[in-house]
């Protein structure tokens, strides 16, 4: 981990590069006068182009995807207009219109970004959208083990549409149904198949993305460099995806899930400290996740907390129950608290839906509960002890709805190396730990919740990984830093490149300097292109 000896040449490298953007007012005029000359196809402007001041639908498209409605508050900067490309030829145009009347630009897909990056610039106005939500179709070939997918796409529809052709075929990515294929795969893709298969961006054979200059590339084209860096290394920094070939996966024709809750009275703190040892080390058909709340006891008046273990088995219920004897009685699993079903029933069920829910829910597209929201999270690499946990309990219990989230890692996800792909969180890594701090009244509680969420964060530095602190870049946080487009843009971005990327920050800095270097793809955290010398050491 070379990361001082890194940082200091960065601090170097970004005296050598210049950056200059100056986005003129967007005329929308101007704008789809120049779509229309550079599209090989005609664009209807009447589903596809919107503007606050002519357009009443548009205020409806901005926050049909927008996740975290804190970034919908009146406060936020709103888009010049958006545009909904309707085929890839649009999206070509939109790219080469944004540079040529250099209007700022970001790019959308499923919206679900925790800092809003997709439709919100709170360093560069005026800015436009691109939505990509209109394209979405998706190709699965069972004979092949592969499906084409459209970036617009939600990972739901993916997971739906494969069990349409097949009962046994999967793919690994996010437990979430409405997240978008676009953002999601591009950084990273964990859920509850990644200890058996690895990330999305590891199931990834090929990829179509628009480059600075307008051209399509796919994966020979764009060359192998290009093709890793956009597999974890981020959305917004390299170009506009339009569409993943993915590698399906094998699952068996039955599953079992359950859940089993136990709060501080019958012996939480024991069992998680056991489960932290058992769920990154278990037999990679188990995924078992930890939902951690705060709750009010049996006792009236009293308050307590509640640790759910959540799981799927990629096989019957009896080989389960004996894996649990085994390695995990004191979880007390017992039959009744498991049910044998399909791969497809079981997903909602993961992300949190009553064990009845009907997979259909998958391609409604909009399912999770739009919140107000701050998120943050860290990867644990040492047990945190057992004498530690009713200290974090206290800190925890400031608020009223508190949540936490623990997801076993180990399995496939530690035999992968830390550079193959720009995600780096990989051997060594016992689980990941997602604060949730969420809220309905808007401005009213956010000092509250972001505070609470921050403070906390603090407070679990030492059971965090250290040296970098490690994030994740799909769980994205602007209070680790943020690209300011002047002198010292660069030198921020380092901060928050080392804990998303580590080491592999240093490569996707070169990668983007070759395919992007005058910065058309930027925002708040985007990756910096800068002149680094090859032979760095
Ligand atoms: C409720 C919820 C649950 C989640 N659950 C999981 C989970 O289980 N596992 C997990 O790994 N993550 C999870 N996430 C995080 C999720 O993976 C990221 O937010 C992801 O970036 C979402 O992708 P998107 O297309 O919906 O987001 P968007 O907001 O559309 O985009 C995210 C980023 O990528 C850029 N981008 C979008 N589309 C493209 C494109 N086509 N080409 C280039 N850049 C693009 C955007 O500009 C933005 O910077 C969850 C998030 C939420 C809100
Ligand atoms: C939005 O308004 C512009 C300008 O009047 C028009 O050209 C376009 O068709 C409208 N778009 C929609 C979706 O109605
Ligand atoms: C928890 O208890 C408080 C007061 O004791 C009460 O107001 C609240 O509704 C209870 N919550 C639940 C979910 O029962
Ligand atoms: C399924 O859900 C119902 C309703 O919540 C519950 O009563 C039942 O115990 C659940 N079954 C299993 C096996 O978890
Ligand atoms: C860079 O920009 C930020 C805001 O975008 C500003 O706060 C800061 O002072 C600027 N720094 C310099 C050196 O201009």
């Amino acid at each position: 981990m070379g990361s001082p000896s890194s940082l200091l040449f960065l601090t170097f490298a970004f005296v050598l590069s210049s950056v200059s953007s100056t986005s003129s007012i967007p005329n929308p005029e101007l704008f789809t006068q120049c779509l229309e000359a550079n599209s090989q196809n005609p664009i209807p402007f009447s589903t596809t182009f919107f503007t606050p001041k002519h357009n009443a639908s548009f205020t409806s498209v901005l926050e049909s995807t927008a996740q975290n409605l804190r970034y919908l508050m009146p406060s936020m900067p709103k888009p010049a207009f958006i545009f909904t490309p309707l085929e890839d030829s649009h999206v070509q145009a939109a790219v080469i219109c944004a540079n040529k009347l250099k209007i700022h630009l970001r790019v959308r897909s499923g919206g679900h970004d925790y800092e809003g990056l997709s439709f919100v610039s709170l360093i560069e106005q005026p800015f436009m959208i691109i939505d990509l939500a209109k394209l979405r179709a998706i190709q699965v070939n069972i004979a092949h083990n592969t499906a084409w997918v459209e970036v617009g796409a939600t990972i739901g529809e993916v997971y739906y549409r494969i069990s349409e052709k097949s009962p046994v075929h999967a793919f690994p990515a996010g437990n979430c149904p409405s997240i978008g294929v676009g953002g999601h795969i591009t950084g990273g893709g964990y859920g509850s198949l990644h200890r058996k298969y690895g990330l999305a961006a590891d199931n990834i054979i090929d990829a179509r993305i628009v480059d600075a200059n307008g051209n399509i590339l796919d994966r020979k084209a764009m060359g192998e460099d290009l093709f890793w860096a956009i597999r974890g290394g981020g959305g917004g920094s390299f170009g506009i995806i339009l569409s993943w070939q993915i590698k399906l996966v094998h699952v068996p024709p039955l599953v079992t899930i359950f859940t089993i809750k136990k709060t501080l009275e019958q012996n939480a703190n024991k069992i998680l400290h056991k489960w932290q040892q058992v769920a990154p080390n278990i037999d990679e058909d188990l995924f078992f996740l930890v939902e951690i709340r705060g709750v009010n006891s049996s006792t009236p008046g009293k308050r307590t907390v509640q640790t759910s273990y959540v799981g799927r088995y990629l096989g019957t219920a009896d080989r389960l129950l004996q894996l649990m004897t085994e390695k995990f009685p004191e979880l007390g699993l017992t039959n009744k608290d498991c049910l044998q079903t399909s791969w497809i029933k079981s997903v909602p069920y993961i992300y949190g839906f009553p064990n009845t829910t009907s997979p259909e829910i998958l391609i409604q597209r909009t399912i999770s509960n739009k919140v107000f929201m701050k998120n943050k999270a860290d990867y644990i690499r040492l047990v945190i002890p057992e004498i530690a946990l009713n200290s974090i309990w206290k800190r925890f219990m400031q608020i009223d709805e508190p949540l936490m989230i623990w997801v076993p890692y180990g399995g496939m996800m530690s035999r992968i190396s830390e550079s193959a792909l720009p995600y780096p969180h990989r051997k060594g890594v016992l689980f990941k730990l997602l604060y949730v701090s969420q809220w309905n009244d808007g401005e009213k509680s956010m000092e509250k919740y972001m505070n609470w969420v921050r403070r906390f964060y603090n407070f679990m530095t030492p059971y965090a990984s250290r040296f970098p602190r490690e994030a994740y870049l799909n769980y994205r946080d602007l209070d680790l830093g943020m690209n300011q487009f002047n002198r010292t843009s660069f030198l921020s971005s380092s901060t928050w490149g080392f804990k998303y990327f580590k080491d592999n920050f240093i490569r996707l800095v070169k990668v983007k300097y070759e395919v992007d270097p005058s910065n058309l793809f930027r925002h708040e955290q985007s990756i910096p292109p800068l002149p680094l010398e090859s032979n760095k050491d």
